[in-house]
């Protein structure tokens, strides 16, 4: 198992980047824009994340997605910590990473590895999406915004 950049001329796994994202035109946006890193098990990837650089000193962890069937296993975790390094590596002094007010695994995960609130930029999911969203039986509606520095 590996963990490695999208060549330049790979197409992006958009099966795994849209069960993070709904939106295909920001998901090119950012991949264009950011670094995408593939996690790759026997040649078949299993996930990914993006990283995108907002501010000087700041970048955001844009999309984070495990393959459904390999989800639960610790791999989130994996790329997350991998994407902190990454952050790290880069001399930033701060990743971001924001997830709807219904995603409760998310916010599961980005709090393990040390993220904290910041804020919430309510009606960003309504604003931003024609299609409804809906996780655990609650309307994503509000975008949860995490933190955590890299000393
Ligand atoms: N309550 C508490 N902890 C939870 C939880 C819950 N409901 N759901 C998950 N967790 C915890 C796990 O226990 C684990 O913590 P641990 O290491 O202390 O046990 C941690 O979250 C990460 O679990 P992991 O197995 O690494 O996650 P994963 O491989 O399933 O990947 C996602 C997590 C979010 C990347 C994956 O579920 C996914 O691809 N989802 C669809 C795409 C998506 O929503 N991306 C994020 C957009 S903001």
């Amino acid at each position: 198992m590996e963990i490695r950049p999208l060549s330049p001329t790979e197409t992006p796994p958009y099966d795994l980047l849209l069960l993070a994202d709904p939106s295909r035109p920001m998901i090119d946006e950012y991949v264009k824009q950011g670094k995408c890193f593939l996690l790759e098990e026997s040649g078949t990837v299993i996930g990914v994340y993006v990283l995108l650089q907002t501010r000087p000193g700041t970048v955001e962890l844009m999309n984070i997605a495990v393959a459904e069937t390999h989800q639960g296993k610790g791999l989130g975790k994996k790329l997350l910590l991998h994407a902190v390094e990454q952050g790290r590596a880069g001399a930033y002094q701060t990743i971001k990473v924001g997830t709807g007010n219904s995603s409760f695994a998310q916010l599961a995960l980005y709090q393990k590895a040390g993220f904290r609130i910041t804020g919430i930029d309510r009606d960003f999911f309504t604003r931003n999406y024609e299609e409804e969203i809906w996780e655990n039986g609650i309307r994503c509606r509000d975008m949860i915004r995490l933190e955590r520095e890299l000393p």
